[in-house]
């Protein structure tokens, strides 16, 4: 036996090879929607999820008849989101997989969690980052040779020479293998072989210390591919395979069946509900779709539905409650380490009302604390990076005019090229104060409203009860944090050209390597003034608005404004220049599909609706510093949580929702 790389098609390939000869299938199929492998007949560019599912169930038939009785598959598949307007759904890809493989002959031994401790950062605001993907482990009878290690594997991405973007790295494959007992003569197969990762690490096993000397079969239909394989795993036999047509039928998924329905009502903003058994999870999630519930939760309510002992048809339903009205978010995975159960996000599926979601209560912590020299550091020459307005553009700071107490620069010069400014700048430990430090007043009684507009809730102050919202007079009153007010409402020193012009000589000796020619301004670099580069390196600043204020906020004052001055929307666009007529009708709606004016529309519709608060709050702007290092405030949590005991998750899980909790600055052991 030597190890061979077939080249075609996985289901007309895997045909060619004999029955119950494969001891071991490790694959990772194209995912979903994902990536573009470059040739026709790829798997992964289905139109619909369900006849994805449909075509590799019937290439998994032929890998059924080819496995050996005591032989193991281990199938990593990666999910997807539904893109829709607003909220997007989970779409359970590999558990409805792994759902209709079990009931087409395959057994379903364990899902092994590969958690990344290096996965991809992501922007999401509102749901965990995903930071972890699954590996079914099938099987086709009770005698096989899987052996139950940990469920959960922790396996750093690998870098990579090759230009295949999705490589499994070699750390997995051999975690795989140490659960399988593998033994002389064993073939090794990987249907969708991309670079042979599969491969490699056989040939590594052959030439270890404890040899076993176990074969590999790549199949791949990317010519590129396997290329690469044969270089990379030394295989010198190749194998082309011509094209079978085949069928298949998508699957069809069924709704939560009918059980008695569990209605889970503790707090009208949310749920966390840890089942003990798939059974009581199945009744809760059938809740979840009845009236009651429904009348009792508040709109923008969060739901965390979990089971510890949770079976493939828990996995499989959580994917249902899209026909209930709910989307599914985030399938958390609670861990100790070792073992794991699933804990559903799940939101109304209303595009009106967005859920609410402290995730700042839930960061993870930098390690180091973050504090520098900032009197020794040289911030000329810094990028300024400026996309909060129609044209995005780059400029430098050309000269600190004033600092804060720590040497952190307050207040700025920039050059932009054809133009300069004087801008405010946050300073990083006060950012959450500052951009969050807005709060809102009755105009009467001068009662703290915690929230100036709540969708859901009283339009009264509850201090004095007035009804808020009727007329711009008896809108919240605005009050700006002190320490932010000091640093916008500063009088605005126009840039002095010579400044200007002077500092920006001294930033262009600054950068790095200054002896070539000035090129371009905003190619400059920073960081090489004198006595070190213990400066910011990798770090730029960027333009943002002083304060955040939700859009619905911002809309709800617009609207009063408007009407106060007798305006329609169709009679406002026509006071605008023409560039417009498509931006204005968004900054008056409250939904999904509004938007906040930019600083630079300000004095134009401050010249259309008058003087007013809300439109100096909004016009207000200011540069932070942006960090590619870890930020204060710690970064996103990922999807992957070591809270195993299911009251600790749940004090831990009802931060994100509650109006107020104990402490919010706890440390985490979230990753
Ligand atoms: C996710 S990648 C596998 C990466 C692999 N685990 C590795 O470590 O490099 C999926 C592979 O499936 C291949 N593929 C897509 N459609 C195929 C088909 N119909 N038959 C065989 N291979 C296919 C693609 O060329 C791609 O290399």
């Amino acid at each position: 036996m030597k190890d061979v790389v077939y080249h075609g098609d996985a289901y007309a390939c895997l045909s060619q090879l004999e029955d119950s000869s494969l001891s071991l299938v490790i694959t990772s199929p194209p995912y979903w929607r994902q990536r573009d492998y470059g040739f026709k007949g790829q798997v992964g560019w289905e139109s619909t999820p369900e006849d994805y599912i449909g075509r590799l169930i019937r290439v998994f038939q032929v890998l059924h008849r080819k496995l050996r009785d005591d032989g193991v598959f281990f199938l990593n598949v990666g999910d997807k989101y539904l893109s829709r307007y607003g909220k997007s759904h989970l779409l359970q890809i590999p558990y409805r997989l792994a759902y209709h493989l079990v009931h087409s002959a395959w057994r379903l031994e364990d899902v092994i969690i590969w958690y990344k401790p290096n996965h991809m950062p992501s922007p999401a605001k509102d749901r965990f980052t995903n930071a972890y993907e699954p590996v079914l482990v099938l099987t086709k009878s009770r005698k096989n040779r899987y052996f139950r290690l940990c469920s959960v594997v922790k396996v750093r991405l690998q870098q990579t020479p090759w230009l295949h973007t999705a490589v499994f790295p070699e750390r997995l494959v051999e975690e795989l293998i140490k659960r399988f007992r593998l033994e002389d003569g064993d073939i090794v197969v990987d249907p969708f072989a991309g670079t042979g990762t599969v491969a490699y690490v056989v040939r590594k096993l052959r030439r270890s210390l404890n040899p076993v000397k176990a074969y590999s079969v790549m199949i791949d239909r990317g010519e590129e591919y396997v290329r690469i394989i044969m270089e990379r795993a030394g295989v010198k036999r190749l194998v082309r395979v011509e094209e079978e047509p085949y069928d298949w039928e998508p699957v069809r998924d069924g709704r939560i069946p009918e059980v008695e329905p569990l209605e889970v009502k503790t707090c009208r903003y949310g749920e966390v509900f840890i089942a003990d058994d798939h059974e009581t999870f199945l009744r809760a999630l059938k809740g979840m779709a009845s009236s009651g519930f429904r009348e009792y939760h508040r709109e923008d309510a969060l739901y965390f539905y979990g089971v510890v002992r949770w079976s493939i048809e828990s996995l499989y339903y959580a994917h249902a409650v899209i026909h209930e009205g709910y989307v599914l978010r985030n399938m958390i995975v609670a861990s100790d380490g070792c073992n794991w159960y699933p804990v559903f996000m799940l939101a109304r599926d209303t595009t009106i009302t967005p859920y609410r979601f402290f995730l700042d209560r839930v960061r993870v912590k930098p390690k180091t604390a973050w504090a520098k020299d900032w009197w020794s550091t040289d911030f000329t020459g810094a990028a300024v990076k400026d996309s909060l307005g129609k044209k995005r553009r780059t400029g430098v700071v050309s000269s600190v005019l004033e600092r804060y107490w720590d040497g952190f620069p307050m207040i700025v010069a920039v050059s932009w090229g054809d133009s300069s400014s004087i801008e405010p700048v946050i300073h990083p430990e006060e950012e959450t104060r500052v951009m969050e430090g807005l709060k809102f007043k009755c105009p009467k009684c001068r009662f703290n409203l915690d929230k100036p507009y709540d969708p859901e809730g009283d339009v009264r102050c509850p201090g004095c009860g007035v009804e808020l919202w009727r007329t711009i007079d008896t809108a919240p009153l605005i009050v700006e944090p002190p320490i932010a007010a000091t640093l916008s409402n500063r009088p605005r020193i126009p840039a002095r050209k010579s400044l200007v012009e002077k500092d920006l000589t001294k930033a262009r000796n600054n950068r790095r390597g200054a002896r070539s020619k000035f090129r371009r301004l905003d190619r400059l670099n920073w960081g090489a003034s004198p006595g070190a580069r213990k400066t910011i390196v990798g770090e730029y600043f960027i333009r943002v608005r002083l304060y955040k204020i939700e859009q619905p906020v911002v809309a709800m004052y617009l609207n009063l404004l408007r009407r106060e001055k007798g305006l329609t929307i169709g009679r406002i666009v026509e006071k605008l220049p023409a560039g417009y007529r498509h931006t204005v009708g968004h900054w008056f709606r409250r939904d999904f599909g509004g938007s906040i004016p930019v600083p630079e529309d300000i004095p134009l519709l401050t010249k259309v609706l008058g003087e007013h608060g809300i439109l100096r709050i909004i016009g207000k702007t200011a540069l932070k510093l942006q960090t590619v290092k870890t930020s204060p405030k710690g970064k996103n949590p990922g999807d992957y949580i070591e809270i195993y005991k299911p009251v600790m998750l749940k004090r831990h899980l009802q931060k994100l929702y509650l109006p107020r909790v104990e402490s919010e600055h706890k440390p985490f052991k979230h990753r």
